[in-house]
């Protein structure tokens, strides 16, 4: 019994996992199969696991996992695996990386007569992200109450809502750059923070969809700059899908290469540590390598408006 399900298991993977048979996993599952990853507490079936894989494979097509063991005792057994490959396709909204990987798994499965009724995997998709140095906001993208701390308060206000309380918040403009191959690239963007001055760090917030995101994903560096209130224009074009943005742009290049705005109020050039994965977004923290500050008065952004700094008056 335990060497019949120890060879089905491994030519199972192998197949399933290794060559995308996906098909086969239906020898080894009962009907009504379950898998529940212990990270999310979330629950698939087989048709949604097999589709999983289809994904995994396409973005790591070199995929080669082999079971490490299988350890049987009665009608439950646990399997443990490796796998490894290389991030060769955009995986859960990740451009490639080109990166190598190998992660490790343990299933611990309920059999039925000899087939995979139930299994609890300690391994989720999301993992292969975290093996490639790319972390997700676990805990703050869990749904209500599958969190660690429970909250009596728990709900969550209509996207409407969010959507007007974020027009109450008076902020700068800034136009984050970078290069793909020679080419400079950039996006108009509000959601920028300083995180902390010592280290010399910042964050920006970037939409997956956007254009400029794949080479910003792919950058070692960054530019913010912080547009100055002689930069009407260039807050339009930057925020358009126009395909060369920096035609009617001066800028020079940082120390690194990232394209730094002339007539900016302020420009970063930034080493981009860590990319975090928040769905829709990535929030890229940066560390500051090379400031410039001019005199020249920033632009003031609330509610889709522009506003001239200059003309505010104190409280
Ligand atoms: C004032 C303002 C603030 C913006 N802030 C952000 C932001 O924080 N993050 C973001 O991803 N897009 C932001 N956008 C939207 C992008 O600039 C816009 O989608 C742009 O067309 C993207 O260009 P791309 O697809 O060529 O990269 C902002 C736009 C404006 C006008």
């Amino acid at each position: 019994m335990q060497q019949t399900f120890d060879s089905a298991v491994a030519s199972v993977w192998a197949a399933a996992w290794d060559r995308g048979e996906v098909e086969a996993l239906e020898a080894l599952a009962t009907p009504d199969y379950i898998r529940i990853s212990k990270g999310s507490g979330k629950s698939m079936s087989l048709e949604q696991l097999q589709q999983d894989i289809r994904e995994v494979r396409q973005a790591f097509p070199d995929l080669a996992t082999t079971v490490d063991a299988v350890v049987v005792d009665g009608d439950t057994a646990a399997i443990f695996w490796t796998s490894t490959g290389t991030h060769r396709a955009s995986f859960m909204g990740v451009p490639p990386t080109g990166r190598r990987v190998q992660t490790r798994g343990s299933n611990f499965v309920t059999m039925e007569s000899g087939r995979i009724k139930q299994e609890t995997v300690t391994w989720d998709s999301s993992e292969l992200l975290g093996s490639l140095g790319i972390r997700h906001l676990g805990d703050a993208l869990a749904e209500a109450g599958t969190g660690v701390v429970v909250d009596s308060l728990s709900g969550e206000p209509d996207p409407e809502i969010m959507k007007t309380f974020n027009r109450q918040f008076v902020t700068g403009v800034t136009v984050v750059t970078t290069t793909e191959g020679e080419t400079p690239k950039g996006l108009a963007v509000n959601a920028y923070a300083s995180v902390s001055l010592e280290p010399p760090l910042v964050m920006v917030c970037i939409q997956k969809t956007s254009s400029t995101y794949p080479a910003l994903f792919a950058s070692t560096h960054l530019g913010i700059n912080i547009l100055s209130n002689r930069q009407q224009g260039t807050v339009s074009t930057f925020a358009s899908k126009a395909a060369d943005k920096f035609a009617e742009t001066d800028w020079h290049a940082g120390p690194n290469g990232s394209p730094l705005l002339d007539g900016s109020s302020a420009a970063l050039e930034a080493e981009i540590r860590e990319r975090f994965q928040a769905k829709t977004h990535t929030i890229f923290i940066c560390r500051v390598r090379h400031a410039e500050v001019t005199d020249a008065a920033p632009m003031v952004y609330q509610a889709g408006r522009f506003y001239d700094s200059e003309g505010l008056s104190p409280l």
